[in-house]
This record gives structure tokens, sequence and C-alpha cells, in this order.
């Protein structure tokens, strides 16, 4: 398809006011995440590429929810109650539209994959065409559920007619409407007033105005699209699995193509507001979600998730470790097995073992928490070393204590730190330890009673309860 020179569209309408019953679900349709994004920002994303007067959107099921879902983007909402049709739903957008003179877009919340090229080709071929409705057809493996383009023997569209209203005859048409249209402004305005709901659904269908445009004589136009994934619907969860497979696809291909590698790119799920560098390795498994940024030359996974995170370069994240809302300085190790809260900074060089949790606490410079820990409201100097099995006792019930660890202190494992407490630069904690108090730079604290050695007690203790067991 050729694309580009499409000039600017008067409006561009987006209906997602639908419930979508063959989701079986509490939630309306359109708010479906898609690798983190609700399918209707998807549709968004390219509507905003697309050069328009104006934006509105269509809600009706869970109006406040998808309102809240594209906070933050220039769109106007119309609101459809109840939701009678696809051709009521544009009927509600239509005051929003008054005096808007050219081509207006009507694109579906629920189809996701539309690429931006197609929606200009869309708009140059209504414009090259003099139509009063141009439609998006395409011709998918499995045409069922779609309404199907009727075409006259020379070829001309006559009407769409949906799958539940259709003839045997009908059915077996093979080209579809892929819900797409660009209409005149001024046609649209005035004939979506007659659509009238005799059908199978009792709704008011805005397929019925290529029949209207028919009846009056005006140029109706169609465009195939020569990808009919491009146009999928969603209207059911195995659906949404088709498209979250493509847009999986479209996102990975873009990254390796920059210069990551990923062991199994269909393993891999990658969110659109995800930036990665050069020489990024994934494993497979990995989801790197939400605003997560991945610096060069960072080894990650597998089996690891990564929520609005910041890794630093030459950072490795190894298998199983879950991190969300932290930051991972250069030449960092985290994992195997690491659970990084938020608030959790790991400085340059250190390393943060398996079964090692951390919660709004700061590490520094080569620092390690090799094993086993809990370091919680902390922070921790450079060159720290931390035993195995030590806790920062946070919490006490009410209020969270803060925990301070200078520079170079050595920490024995199986130590306690009940916070609020602070260690001095050099200190040496002695093994097995409950810190309740203050420690000075340089000093060592023990706080573990004596070892007492009875000679023979284990036999005797074992031959007694041996006599009992009988
Ligand atoms: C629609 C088309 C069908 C086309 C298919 C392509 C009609 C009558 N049929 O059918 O020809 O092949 O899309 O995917 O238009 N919506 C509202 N308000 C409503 C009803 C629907 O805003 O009252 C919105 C939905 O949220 C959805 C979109 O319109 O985003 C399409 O609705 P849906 O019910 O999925 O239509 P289909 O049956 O798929
Ligand atoms: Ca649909």
């Amino acid at each position: 398809m050729k694309a580009g020179d499409a000039g600017p569209a008067a409006a561009v309408v987006v209906l997602a006011a639908g419930l979508g019953t063959r989701m079986r679900s509490d939630r309306a349709k359109v708010l479906h995440p898609v690798l983190g994004r609700p399918l209707v920002a998807w549709v968004l994303e390219t509507a905003e590429r697309i050069a328009a007067g104006r934006t509105v959107v269509v809600v009706g099921h869970q109006a406040e929810k998808v309102r809240a879902a594209l906070a933050g983007r220039t769109v106007e909402f119309a609101l459809q109650e109840p939701q009678l049709g696809t051709g009521h739903a544009v009927q509600q957008a239509l005051p929003l539209l008054a005096g808007a003179r050219g081509p207006v877009l009507v694109l579906c919340g629920d189809v996701p994959l539309l690429r931006v090229e197609t929606l200009e080709a869309l708009l140059d071929h209504h414009r090259d065409r003099r139509a009063a409705v141009t439609l998006l057809t395409a011709r998918p493996a499995d045409p069922a559920g779609y309404g199907r383009v009727v075409r006259s023997s020379g070829g001309a569209i006559l009407k769409i007619v949906e799958h539940k209203d259709a003839s045997a005859d009908e059915l077996g048409i093979g080209e579809v409407n892929a819900g797409i249209y660009v209409f005149d402004a001024a046609f649209l305005a005035e004939a979506v007033h007659t659509l009238e709901d005799r059908n199978a659904q009792k709704e008011y269908y805005l397929t019925d105005l290529v029949e209207v445009a028919r009846v009056r004589g005006l140029g109706i136009a169609g465009l195939e699209c020569p990808d009919p994934l491009e146009v999928q619907g969603v209207n059911s969860r195995v659906h949404l699995a088709a498209v979250q497979a493509v847009l999986r696809d479209r996102i990975n291909t873009g990254h390796m193509e920059a210069g990551v590698t990923l062991l199994d790119p269909a393993r891999t799920l990658i969110g659109p507001e995800v930036t990665l560098g050069r020489d990024v390795t994934l494993y497979p498994d990995t989801y790197l979600e939400g605003r997560t940024r991945v610096g060069r030359g960072c080894v990650v996974g597998p089996g690891t998730r990564i929520v609005d995170s910041v890794l630093e370069e030459e950072v490795e994240i190894r298998g199983f470790s879950v991190l969300t809302e932290a930051v991972v300085e250069r030449g960092a190790a985290v994992g195997p097995f690491s659970h990084l809260r938020p608030g959790a900074r790991i400085g340059p060089g250190a390393r943060i073992g398996n079964f090692v949790e951390i919660k709004n606490a700061s590490v520094g410079p080569g620092s390690k928490i090799n094993h086993l820990s809990y370091v919680g409201d902390a922070e921790v100097g450079a060159e720290v070393n931390i035993g195995a099995g030590t806790i920062t006792c946070n919490y006490d019930g009410v209020r969270k204590h803060k925990t301070v660890i200078g520079d170079r202190v050595f920490v024995g494992s199986d130590t306690q730190f009940v916070a609020p407490v602070r260690i001095g630069r050099g200190a040496l904690i002695g093994a097995g330890s409950t810190i309740t108090r203050d420690v000075p730079d340089d000093a060592l604290a023990l706080s573990r009673t004596d070892q007492e050695n009875v000679a023979g007690g284990a036999r005797r203790i074992f031959e007694r309860l041996r006599r009992r067991k009988g």
C-alpha cells in the first residue's frame, strides 16, 4: 500500500463503549492489557500518529476506567449509555464533531494491530476516490464473526452484512469488513441518524451506512489490507493471545534489529515503553515491563521479571529474580533468586545473591549481600560484606525504622539489626549477634552467650531418649 501524502483527517473516532460479551470478563474488553497496555491505548497510540483535528473516544461500559486508562492523552470523550450498537456509538460522538469538514476516520478500540501506514493509505484512497465512505477490508483465513462485504457482479460494494444476519451464500464470502472506515463528515453527520435496528442483534449498525450511501448513489470505496492479521479484532481471550503474540514479535524484532540478543524471542515479553541498550542479552522467560530501562551490555534472566526499574550498563540479573521500582548501577550483579522491591538501589559493582530481599535500601559500591538476607529501610555503605542470614528488623509493629551501616563494615552471618541502629565505619559484627545499640567506628560488636561444652552430654541424652522409646 502506498502511504505518506494523506492530508489531515478532520477527526478520528474510536469506538470503545462495548462490554465484549465473548471475553467472558468483568472487565470491559478494551481495558484488557496486551503487554501491559490496555487494548484501547494501543489503538490511540496509532491514532495519535494520524494528523487529525480532534480525537473522540466513545466510552460506555466502565467509562470511568476507560477514561483513566487514557489519561494524559489529547482525546475527548463521548458517553454512550446504553450501548445500542456501533452506529449508535458514532451518533454520540457527533456533537463533538459539529462543523467538521473532510474525512472522519472511525477506528475500533478492539483492533490493536493496525499500522499507521495502513490508515494513511485508507485516507489517501478515500480522497482519490472522492468517496462518501471507504472501508478497510481483509480476507482472513477464518471470516467467522466478521461482517461480510457484499459486492455486485461488477465488483462494486453493495453493503455489509453482519455474520448473524447473513444468508448461507453471504457466509461464503471471504472478504470481511475490518471495522475501520473513512467517512465524509457531512454524510456521516446526517446519515447516521437514519439508521434502524431491524437486525438479528437489535442494534444500530454503523455498517448499514454503506447501503445508505449506495441507495443515494454516493461513492463507496474499499481497500483490502494485504495482511489479514493486522485487522484482527479482539473478541475473545483466544484473540487476545494471538494479538499479543504479534505485538510481542514486532517489539522483539525491533530490539533485535537494534542490537539486542534474545535467546528465545517467543518466550520473551518486552513492554512497549521499555528501552534496551546495545548488546543486551535476554534469556528466555524474561519479562520487562512498565518504564524499565536496560543499559548497554546487560545480561538478564532466565525466568526474570523486571518492572519499572533501571539497569545501568553491564549489569547482570541472574535467573529467577524479581525487580520492581529498583535501580541497579553499573557492573552490579543480582541473583539468582533475588527480590529487589521499590526503593532498592544497588551501587556499582555490588553483588546481591540468592534469596536476598532488598526494600527501600541503598547498597554502596562493591558491597556484597550474597545469601539469605532481608535488608529493608537501610543505607549500606561501600565495600561492606553482609554475611548469610542477616536481617534488618525494621518494623516494630507500628512504624518502620532505619538501619545505617558504614563503609567497610563486616557483618557476620545470622545477625539481626534491631532498627533504628547505626553501625560505624570499619566495624566488625560477630556472627549470630542481635544488635540493638549503635556501634562506633572500628569497634567489634558481639551479642551472644558464651558457649558451654558438656563432656559426654550428647551420649547421655540419646541413651535416655532411646530407653523411653523402648
Ligand atoms: C464489527 C462490525 C463488523 C466487523 C467487525 C470488525 C458492526 C455492526 N459490525 O463487529 O462488520 O467485521 O466489527 O472487527 O459494526 N462498540 C461501541 N458501542 C456499541 C457497540 C460496540 O462502542 O454499542 C465498540 C466496541 O467497544 C468495539 C467496537 O465498537 O470496540 C466493535 O464492536 P464489536 O461488538 O466488537 O463489533 P463486531 O461484532 O466485532
Ligand atoms: Ca469486534
